[in-house]
C-alpha cells in the first residue's frame, strides 16, 4: 500500500519534473562508429582498464550467474520494479560495438545511452560521473577488447509512468550533481586518490548512504548505512556502529581479505565487492581505505571480552542438540551456536566472538536474521558452507528470541524494534519456510562440526 502510494507520487513527481526539464530532457544521439579493432588499444591502457572495472563492479551488475561476462541481463530488484542491466561487449548489433568513446563517457557520466535516452540511476552514474578522462578511456579500451557476445536483456519491469524515460529527466536535475573533489591541502595524495575512487567508480555510497523517496542518495547523511537487496550496508565513518573502530589497516584488510579478525566476515552484496577488490593493485585499496578512515570510525561498542566460562564450550551433540532447541527456556545460543563461535578454530573458518559482529550491534538485525536463517555459503560459491543455515530448523519466534538475546548479550545496544517484520521478510525474500524444530536432521551435524 505504502510503496504504491510512494510509486504514485514519485510518479507525478517525476512527469512534473520532467515537463518542467522539457527542454533539457531531449538528448541527441551520438553517431554509430565502426566497432574498433581490439588490436588498436594499447595492452597496458586496457589493463588498468581492467583495473578500473573491478573498482567499479562492473561485472558484478552486467553478468548473470553462469552467463557469459557483461552481456548483461542480470535482474536488479528496485523499490520501483525490475531494471535488467545491458549486454556491454563489444558486440555491434546488441552490445556497445558501435559506441565511440565520446558516447561511452556520456553514459558512464551523465546515464544518457548512445541514441540519447535517459538510463536509470541503478547503473551507478551518480558516482561515475567523478570518473576522468584519462580512467573512461582506460575502461573504454578494456571493454572494446572483450569478446564479443550476441545477447538482450529482458525488457524492464516498471510500473507507468515510471517506464518512461522522459521522467529520469526530472530526477537528474534535482539529483545528479557534480561531487565536490576539490583539492583539501590538509591532505595527502594517497587520500586524494582514495576520495576520488569510493566517490566515484568504487560507488560504496551506493548501497551504504540512505536514500529518499525518490530513491536518490541523500548527500547530506553520507555513508550513515543503507539497504542492498534485502541487506543492510552498515554505516562507515563516524556513524559506524561496529564493536571495535575501523581504521585503515583494518578497512584495507577487509576490502581486501573479505575478512578482519575483529571485524568477521564480508557477506551478502559486499562479498562480490571485496572479490572485485582483492584482484586490483594494493595500493588502490590502501588509498580507499585512508580515505574511509578519514571520515570517522564511531566510538566502537564492543561489550567486555568474552568470559570463556560463561558459554559452554562444549560441541553439540545432534541428539542433544535437538533435545536442547526442542526444550522451553534453552539457551538457543549455547546449544546452536557457541561451540563454533566461542570454539578453539582460528577465524575465519571458526566464527569470531559475536561481541565483534556488527551484525549484532549494528543498526538493523536484517544481516543478523539473514545469517542465521541461511548460513554462510563458500568463498566462491563452491563447497561446503562455513556456517549452516538454521532457516529450516528454528520457528520465526526461536529465530527471534535468539537474535534479541544475542543483541542483549553481545550487542550494546537498545533492542530492536523490527525484529519481527525482519525475520517476515528475510523468509519471504529466501523462500525459507518455517519448519518445527524436530525437522533437525542427522545429516547437518558434520557441516556444524567441522
Ligand atoms: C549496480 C549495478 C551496475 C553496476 C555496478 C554497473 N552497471 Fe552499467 N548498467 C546497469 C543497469 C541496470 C543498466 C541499464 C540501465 C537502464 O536500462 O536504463 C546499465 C547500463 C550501462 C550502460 C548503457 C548500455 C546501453 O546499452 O544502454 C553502460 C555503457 C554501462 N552500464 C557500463 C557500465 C560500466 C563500465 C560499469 C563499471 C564501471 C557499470 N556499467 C557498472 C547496472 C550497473
Ligand atoms: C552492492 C552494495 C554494496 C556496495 C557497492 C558496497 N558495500 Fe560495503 N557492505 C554492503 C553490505 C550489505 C554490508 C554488510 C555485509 C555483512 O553483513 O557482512 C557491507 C559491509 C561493509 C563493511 C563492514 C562494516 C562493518 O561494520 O562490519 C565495510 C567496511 C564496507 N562495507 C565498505 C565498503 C566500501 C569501502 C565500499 C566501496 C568500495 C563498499 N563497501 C561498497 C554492501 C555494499
Ligand atoms: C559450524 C560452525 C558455526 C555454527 C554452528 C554457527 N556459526 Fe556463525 N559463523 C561461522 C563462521 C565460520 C562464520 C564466518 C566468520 C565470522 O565472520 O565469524 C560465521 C559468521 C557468523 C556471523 C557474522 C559475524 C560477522 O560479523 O562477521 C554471525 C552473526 C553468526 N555467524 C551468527 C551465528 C549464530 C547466531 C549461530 C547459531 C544459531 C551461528 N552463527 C552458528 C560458523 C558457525
Amino acid at each position: 500500500m505504502r510503496t504504491r502510494r510512494v510509486i504514485a507520487g514519485i510518479g507525478i513527481f517525476g512527469l512534473a519534473a520532467a515537463g518542467a526539464a522539457l527542454a533539457l530532457a531531449w538528448r541527441p544521439a551520438i553517431a554509430p562508429v565502426p566497432p574498433p579493432a581490439p588490436a588498436s588499444f594499447d595492452p597496458a591502457l586496457v589493463r588498468r582498464g581492467a583495473d578500473l572495472a573491478l573498482i567499479g563492479d562492473c561485472r558484478t551488475c552486467h553478468t548473470t550467474s553462469g552467463g557469459a561476462a557483461f552481456a548483461g541481463g542480470l535482474p536488479l530488484p528496485t523499490p520501483f520494479g525490475t531494471l535488467y542491466s545491458t549486454n556491454i561487449t563489444p558486440d555491434p548489433e546488441t552490445g556497445i560495438g558501435r559506441w565511440s568513446e565520446a558516447a561511452f563517457a556520456r553514459a558512464l557520466r551523465e546515464g544518457v545511452d548512445r541514441e540519447g535516452r535517459h538510463l536509470y540511476p541503478a547503473f551507478p552514474y551518480d558516482h561515475y560521473s567523478a570518473t576522468s578522462d584519462d580512467d573512461v578511456r582506460a575502461l573504454y579500451a578494456f571493454f572494446m577488447t572483450r569478446p564479443a557476445v550476441a545477447a538482450t536483456p529482458p525488457p524492464n519491469e516498471l510500473p507507468f509512468p515510471l517506464n518512461i524515460r522522459l521522467t529520469l529527466a526530472g530526477w537528474k536535475l534535482l539529483f545528479l550533481h557534480p561531487r565536490d573533489l576539490a583539492p583539501d591541502p590538509t591532505k595527502d595524495a594517497v587520500w586524494h586518490r582514495g576520495r576520488y575512487l569510493v566517490e566515484g567508480l568504487g560507488h560504496c555510497g551506493a548501497c551504504h548512504s540512505p536514500r529518499n523517496l525518490l530513491g536518490a542518495e541523500v548527500v547530506s547523511r553520507a555513508y550513515e548505512g543503507g539497504e542492498a537487496e534485502g541487506w543492510r550496508a552498515y554505516a562507515l565513518g563516524a556513524a559506524s556502529r561496529a564493536p571495535v573502530p575501523w581504521d585503515e589497516a583494518a578497512l584495507t584488510q577487509y576490502l581486501r581479505e573479505g575478512f578482519h579478525p575483529l571485524h568477521g566476515v564480508a557477506r551478502g552484496p559486499m562479498a562480490p565487492v571485496v572479490e572485485n577488490l582483492a584482484a586490483v593493485p594494493r595500493e588502490e585499496v590502501v588509498a580507499m581505505a585512508r580515505y574511509l578512515a578519514s571520515l570517522g570510525a564511531g566510538s566502537g561498542t564492543a561489550t567486555p571480552p568474552l568470559d570463556p566460562s560463561s558459554g559452554p564450550g562444549q560441541a553439540p551433540q545432534s541428539a542433544g542438540m535437538q533435545a536442547a532447541i526442542e526444550g522451553a527456556g534453552t539457551d538457543l545460543y549455547a546449544a546452536t551456536c557457541a561451540a563454533c563461535h566461542e570454539g578453539e578454530r582460528p577465524p575465519p573458518f571458526g566464527g569470531v566472538s559475536l561481541a565483534l559482529s556488527t551484525a549484532i550491534s549494528g543498526e538493523s538485525p536484517r544481516n543478523l536474521v539473514n545469517v542465521i536463517l541461511e548460513g554462510l555459503p563458500a568463498r566462491g560459491g563452491t563447497g561446503q558452507p562455513i556456517m549452516p543455515g538454521f532457516g529450516a530448523v528454528l520457528t520465526d519466534a526461536q529465530v527471534a528470541s535468539l537474535a534479541a538475546g544475542l543483541r542483549r548479550r553481545f550487542g550494546g545496544g537498545a533492542p530492536w524494534p523490527d525484529l519481527e517484520p525482519a525475520i517476515r521478510e528475510a523468509r519471504a525474500a529466501r523462500h525459507l519456510a518455517a519448519r518445527p524444530a524436530a525437522a533437525i536432521t542427522p545429516a547437518m551435524t558434520p557441516a556444524m562440526t567441522r
